[in-house]
């Protein structure tokens, strides 16, 4: 007789992120495991993210008072229970029927901000009601990939204003996609019933035919690709915060910090864009530095126990974003997934804060870091 685990059986197998993403290979198939756990060309960056983490070693100190500690952080004008977010990935269903919407219900009960997906297969409306507006549920950010039409770039952005998210968060990172070489030996493709679903409606983007010797990636689809210019014109249009995401270069940072955007999200998008950048850990500190205070910094990649998000709290970071470890408990048991994915994680970060001396977030500084050999 075959026995189907119960939930709670299934997850109290499951104490770690990696038993997730290790009990998630089982459950994905190759074509989904090819689009989640994949990055770009050697997958280079995607597992120098994971390494940088660990390579950072926590100085712990001891006998400091620690009654009355919590996780709360400040963050655009709110306070957060934690400083987790979940970073926007796009077609949920892929991992989970329930998809974003369990998502959604997952990050409202835990307290976790959520960044909707462009590319999200569930429509931003029905998402955001599902997350809800119940006190203390963290914030509800709509990640935006800018399309070439722009007067479908206004309508998104005022749907979304509609059901009540509250910031924009422009990713700058991937005006194309990375050379997936995982995805494209696996022949991905996204399954029949599943698309960018917010997407539907917008029109073709005009392709004149190209001219001998001109690049299909550089004079077609780049044609529209957003620049420095599009920062203010998504300004102008909209009333909410516009953060930018994907950010490694320090002069990137100062210039979005020019433009008055509301924060910056140092990503290599999970090494999924471009392969060999330097991780997020390596740029962070750089970064924190030329912006000094101007504008939140958050950072993601690879971030993957309580340790890591204490760290990148210690290097200046006001918060951090987690990718493909919640869609690994989305894939594992839906909502409930999720929600074990992120109650690990905000018990692990607790418990690294007490473990090093720290009552609050802010007292997690670069004193309490040490490069490892
Ligand atoms: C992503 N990411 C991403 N980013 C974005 O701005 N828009 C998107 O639609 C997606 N889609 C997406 C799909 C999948 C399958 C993954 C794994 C990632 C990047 C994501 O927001 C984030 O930057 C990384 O996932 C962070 O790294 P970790 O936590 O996955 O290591
Ligand atoms: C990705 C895109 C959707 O990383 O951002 O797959």
């Amino acid at each position: 007789m075959t026995h189907t685990p119960t939930l709670q059986m299934l997850l109290s197998g499951l104490v770690s992120l990696a038993d997730h993403a290790a009990h998630a290979r089982r459950v994905l198939d190759d074509n989904a495991w090819a689009y989640f756990a994949g990055g770009a060309a050697d997958e280079l960056t995607l597992h120098a993210n994971n390494d940088a983490w660990s390579r950072i070693s926590l100085l712990p100190r001891v006998l400091r008072p620690l009654a009355g500690g919590h996780t709360r952080v400040p963050l655009l004008g709110r306070t957060l229970a934690h400083p987790i977010l979940l970073a926007p990935v796009a077609y949920q269903r892929m991992a989970h029927p329930d998809g974003e919407i369990a998502t959604a219900l997952a990050a409202a009960a835990l307290e976790a901000g959520l960044v909707l997906s462009t590319q999200s297969s569930t429509p931003l409306e029905d998402v955001a009601q599902a997350f809800g507006d119940a006190p203390g549920r963290g914030p509800l950010w709509f990640q935006l990939y800018l399309q070439h039409d722009r007067g479908f770039n206004r309508e998104l952005v005022q749907r979304v204003e509609r059901v009540g998210y509250e910031a924009l968060v422009l990713t700058v990172d991937a005006p194309c996609s990375g050379a997936r070489d995982r995805e494209r030996r696996a022949g991905f493709r996204l399954p029949p019933g599943i698309s960018a679903v917010n997407l539907a409606g917008l029109p073709p983007a005009p392709q004149p035919p190209l001219q001998t010797g001109q690049s299909a990636l550089f004079d077609a689809l780049l044609q529209h690709a957003p620049t420095w210019d599009d920062i203010a014109w998504l300004q102008s249009i909209t009333r909410l915060p516009v953060l930018l995401k994907g950010i490694l270069h320090p002069d990137d940072a100062r210039q979005a910090a020019a433009l008055q955007v509301a924060g910056v999200i140092v990503s290599n998008h999970g090494g999924r864009t471009l392969d060999t950048t330097p991780t997020t850990v390596a740029v962070l500190p750089d970064i924190t530095d030329a912006v000094q205070g101007a504008l939140p910094v958050l950072v993601d990649g690879g971030i993957r126990r309580g340790t890591d998000v204490l760290k990148a709290m210690a290097l200046g970071a006001s918060a951090v974003l987690v990718g493909r470890p919640y869609v690994y408990g989305l894939a594992n048991a839906g909502a409930h997934g999720v929600a074990h994915v992120l109650r690990l994680l905000r018990d692990e970060l607790e418990i690294a804060m007490a473990l090093t001396g720290c009552r609050t977030l802010a007292d997690a500084g670069p004193d309490l870091l040490q490069a490892s050999p």
